[in-house]
């Protein structure tokens, strides 16, 4: 039997430590639903079918792509996960800040649904520091983001938050 695992999160945008985790992901389950969760009162930058393009944008020609699914969700996850069968929430702690608010996240998921169980991976460190918030924080005062999102997902950012289109840049190496 395939296993299945849900990866949730608000996604706005995708970054390559996202990216890193799927690739994580793919090599313990069968298959991965990336899960956009509908946040009710939260204004995200990106509408949820732009959030959906840009990872659909960010994933062509990915060797596992047949095995990667893009949905997304409103109200309870534990709900989503039970109505689509999936056998396990995976989700990404990149340091120790992270451990309170996902404990809290993953025990409260099980109060409510005693059967789904959450797995934790590790992020690559070259992805420890990064997160949507901080990203789209640098691009709105002028940095660069480039190697630390995919380029659909930079050239977004550029266009919505510089309001200017998007030029790409020569790749720079990643520093590690
Ligand atoms: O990327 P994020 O914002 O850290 O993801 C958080 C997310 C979407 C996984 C979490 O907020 C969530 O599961 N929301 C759905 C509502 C829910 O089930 N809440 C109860 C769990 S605490």
């Amino acid at each position: 039997m395939d296993k299945l695992a849900v990866y949730p999160g608000s996604f706005d945008p995708i970054t390559n430590g996202h990216l890193d985790l799927l690739e994580r992901a793919l090599k313990i389950f069968d298959r991965v639903v990336i899960a956009i969760a509908v946040h009710q009162g939260k204004k995200p930058l990106f509408t949820l079918e732009e959030r959906q393009k840009l990872i659909k944008d960010s994933l062509v020609g990915h060797p596992s792509e047949h095995r990667i699914q893009v949905d997304s969700f409103e109200g309870l996850l534990v709900n989503y996960v039970r109505e689509i069968r999936a056998d396990a929430i995976v989700r990404g702690l990149r340091a120790v800040s992270d451990f309170e608010y996902e404990f809290q996240m993953a025990l409260m998921n099980r109060r409510l649904n005693n059967e789904i169980e959450t797995l934790f991976l590790m992020t690559g460190m070259r992805w420890i520091y990064i997160s949507s918030r901080i990203i789209k924080e640098v691009v709105a005062s002028g940095g660069c983001v480039n190697g630390l999102v995919p380029v659909p997902v930079e050239a977004a950012l550029v266009e919505r938050l510089l309001g200017k289109p998007f030029v790409s840049p020569l790749a720079e190496p990643v520093p590690h």
